[in-house]
């Protein structure tokens, strides 16, 4: 993986705190698995596990908690990634450490796209309700 694919971007920020925070932590937790030993490889997806399931419950809770609109595809989405999380486990315990390497590929190509197109809108949402306005984002020139 390129480490700059791993490296947390300003764009990231969606203004939300909670979900920015959660955000640096998939960032970290992707990139671990990414730069971790075969012996190492493990632990880091075990955290990255425990992570992903803590992060979309979370926004789960969010979205069922306040009723947000349309929250159907954006919880679904969030149970496939988990299914393939799922799958790459029982690949990984019998020794497979490329599919578990191509998983954090594939998180951090993902995951552009789901915050622009669906956790922006939760966090619209969620500074709205709690803040009565939507967010400023502070960014450094790219
Ligand atoms: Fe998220
Ligand atoms: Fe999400």
């Amino acid at each position: 993986m390129n480490p700059t694919e791993s490296a947390w971007r300003d764009d990231f920020a969606l203004g939300y705190a909670p979900m920015d925070h959660t955000h640096g932590e998939f960032v970290q937790c992707v990139a671990a698995v990414a730069q971790a030993s075969d012996a190492g490889l493990m632990d880091a997806f075990v955290a990255l596990k425990a992570h992903l399931q803590a992060h979309f419950d979370q926004e789960d809770s969010w979205m069922r908690d306040t009723d947000f609109p349309a929250r159907d595809c954006h919880v679904d989405e969030h149970a496939e990634v988990m299914k393939s999380v799922h799958q790459v486990e029982a690949l990984l315990k019998q020794g497979d450490y490329a599919v578990c390497r191509r998983l954090a590929n594939e998180l951090s190509t993902w995951f552009p796209g789901h915050a622009t197109y669906l956790d922006s809108a939760l966090s619209h949402w969620m500074c709205k309700r709690q803040y009565g306005g939507t967010p400023v984002v502070l960014r450094r020139r790219q």
